[in-house]
């Protein structure tokens, strides 16, 4: 029911991860923290312990694609899993940072709490992109939904020619 944007968190180094997240959220100002909540079965929960770094990716409209590889367990793991998607070194940590996304942020893990099954992971601001004229790509009941630049009205998320025509990831 809780209309959430949706994003890629990503650890680099030696073992390269990355996974959908929609429960990134801003948390302080000053110090500029965000936070991410990661279910502790995820390969992603010990990837973030072991790295202390990672990047977030906001992902724009017209990536669904990227959001549904992201959230696949049967995505290959470490470096293979990037093959699929275009993305760039974040100049801070190294982390991979989703070309094309509607925002990145690079942070260091500042503290971790633990969250009934999963933990919330916060984050230090290290750097932030931001591209201004992106729409976001939503998560809506249960279902990736678009905003419809003119009416402001919920849409289906990438019509089935688009996703067709980009090819690359399908999840
Ligand atoms: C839209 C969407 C949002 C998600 N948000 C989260 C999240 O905030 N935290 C989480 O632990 N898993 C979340 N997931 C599930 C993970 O992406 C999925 O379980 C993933 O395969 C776990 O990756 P890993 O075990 O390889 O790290 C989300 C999935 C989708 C489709």
């Amino acid at each position: 029911m809780f209309a959430t944007g949706v994003t890629v968190v990503t650890v680099g180094g030696d073992c390269p991860h990355g996974m959908t997240a929609n429960s990134f959220t801003s948390v302080s100002l000053e110090p500029p923290l965000v936070l991410v909540c990661v279910d502790q079965q995820a390969i992603m929960h010990r990837s973030l312990i072991e790295c202390g770094q990672f990047g977030i990716s906001v992902l724009a409209a017209h990536q669904e694609p990227v959001a549904r590889h992201f959230a696949n367990r049967r995505r290959p793991l470490g470096a293979a899993q990037f093959d699929a998607v275009d993305w760039v070194p974040g100049q801070v940590t190294g982390a991979p940072l989703i070309t094309g996304a509607l925002a990145h942020f690079e942070c260091e893990l500042w503290r971790s709490y633990e969250g009934g099954d999963h933990s919330i992971f916060v984050g230090n601001l290290l750097s932030v992109r931001r591209e201004p004229e992106a729409d976001g790509v939503l998560f809506v009941r249960g279902r990736f939904r678009q905003l419809d630049r003119d009416t402001a009205e919920l849409a289906d998320g990438v019509p089935a020619w688009q996703a067709a025509a980009r090819g690359g990831v399908t999840g």
